[in-house]
Formats: C-alpha cells, sequence, structure tokens
C-alpha cells in the first residue's frame, strides 16, 4: 500500500459547536483507533477549537475549511495558519469550489493559500473540479489541468508528501449526482500525470487524490477500488457519524 487512504468530512457551513463536539465524540468513539485509514474531520472554524480537543489522543485528525494566506493583519474575517496550528489544524482545505463560486476565489490567490499552508505545516486540501457546462464542452481536463497548476505553482517535489488533491467534479456536490468510476479515475489519472509532470513521478505516486462529490456509503466501494481513487473528502454523508463511519470502513476494505 503506497497511498493511505484518507477519508475528510467537510462539514461545510453546519453544526453549531455542541452539535460537532456530539458528531465528533461519536466519530471518535467507533474510528478512533483505526489505523489504516487517515481520517479527518474539518468543522466550520467555530468549532474548530471543540472539536480538536475531542479528537486529541485519536487517530482522528483536525481540518479547517478554508485560511487566508497571511499571518496575520487587517483581514476582517479572515483566519491564518497560524492560528489554526495554535489549534492543532493538520490539514486545511483550499480552492473549494463553492469559495471559487461564491467568494470569487481566484488560483493564484488559492495558489498564495497553498504556500502559506506548506510553510505552516498544514496539510493543504487542493480542490479542483469542473462545472456541468465545463463538462458538457468537452474541457474537463483543460479546466483541471488550470486549476492544478496554478494552485500548486511554487510547491517543490519535497512538500509532495504533505499534498492532498481533491477531485470534486461541481455538478456532482449536494446533487446526489454521483461522477460514473470511469469519469472519476479518468481525471484520477490525469491529476497523477500531471502531477508527475509538475513535481516528478515519484511524488505524484505519493500524493492522495480525493474525490468528492456525492460520495456515500453505497457508492464508496466502487470508487475506492479506483486506481487512483486514494479516499473522499465527503459533505453530506459526512454530517451523520454513521454514514461518516460506513465511509472509513469502506476505505479499510477498499485497502
Ligand atoms: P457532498 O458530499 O455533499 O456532495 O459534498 C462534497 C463536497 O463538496 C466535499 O467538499
Amino acid at each position: 500500500m503506497i497511498r493511505k487512504k484518507l477519508i475528510a468530512g467537510n462539514w461545510k457551513m453546519n453544526k453549531t459547536s455542541a452539535e460537532a463536539k456530539a458528531l465528533v465524540e461519536d466519530i471518535v468513539s467507533e474510528v478512533g483507533n483505526v489505523k489504516d485509514v487517515d481520517i479527518v474531520v474539518a468543522p466550520p472554524f467555530t468549532s474548530v477549537e471543540t472539536v480538536g480537543q475531542a479528537v486529541d489522543g485519536s487517530n482522528v485528525k483536525l481540518g479547517a475549511q478554508n485560511m487566508h494566506p497571511e499571518p496575520s493583519g487587517a483581514y476582517t474575517g479572515e483566519v491564518s495558519a497560524e492560528m489554526l496550528r495554535s489549534l492543532f489544524t493538520r490539514y486545511v482545505i483550499l480552492g473549494h469550489s463553492e469559495r471559487r463560486a461564491y467568494f470569487g476565489e481566484t488560483d493564484a490567490f488559492i495558489n498564495q493559500k497553498v504556500l502559506a499552508a506548506l510553510k505552516a505545516e498544514l496539510k493543504p486540501i487542493l480542490c479542483v473540479g469542473e462545472t456541468l457546462e465545463e463538462r458538457e464542452a468537452g474541457d474537463t481536463l483543460k479546466v483541471v489541468q488550470t486549476q492544478l497548476e496554478g494552485g500548486l505553482a511554487g510547491t517543490s517535489e519535497g512538500q509532495a508528501t504533505e499534498i492532498v488533491i481533491a477531485y470534486e467534479p461541481v455538478w456532482a456536490i449536494g446533487t446526489g449526482k454521483v461522477a460514473t468510476v470511469e469519469q472519476a479515475q479518468e481525471v484520477h489519472a490525469f491529476i497523477r500525470e500531471l502531477l508527475g509532470n509538475l513535481l516528478s513521478p515519484a511524488a505524484a505516486g505519493k500524493i492522495r487524490i480525493l474525490y468528492g462529490g456525492s460520495m456515500k456509503p453505497a457508492n464508496a466501494p466502487d470508487l475506492l477500488a479506483q486506481a487512483d481513487i486514494d479516499g473522499g473528502l465527503i459533505g453530506g454523508a459526512s454530517l451523520e457519524a454513521r454514514s461518516f463511519v460506513q465511509l472509513v470502513e469502506a476505505a479499510q476494505t477498499a485497502n
């Protein structure tokens, strides 16, 4: 097993701090001792500290959903990598399609965040993926290439093991429309080839590429069986302990 599977829950703008605590405690009690799969939960900023305390001492790792590239300063409403690190955050989701679409994040800005995260020893989960219009126009690979090259500009081969990529076709997010295994594997293989060109083939072999977009316990086994699908970035199904735990179990089986 060269790449350990990774199951990450992106809770998006859901759960109060009390609800987040209850959810993460359920997750930790079920899969807190799992070692053969990496598990990440990314709550909203308001519960990062609480969730961090609940996962402490378990194998569930703490993630965040976003950050600002600057270490501090007059950026109202933002948080920095240093602030996240001080709460023992290990991963940060960057360039999610919802941030690109609703908050105007560009590849150049996302790239600044990726570099700042790596400098602060936070593992970026860089999200890429095409819209339905882009897929129908036959532009999927071109869009993914632009986002990947833009997002990873200036990263070194040595940082490769810290980086996680998430392929999330926008049309599959929260829609119940999952990509077919062939559609997903095609793009994942393409991303790995690109990583080989950008960094090195050895580095590309180490980087985990997650699938995201309506991943559920029912469709996860087939997706996770694909050669280049190394885990999942889960939205809706990460909001209940039961389905999230089943996804972790699916990843264990796929190992
Ligand atoms: P869903 O699993 O709800 O489709 O969301 C996927 C996603 O955007 C994870 O980042």
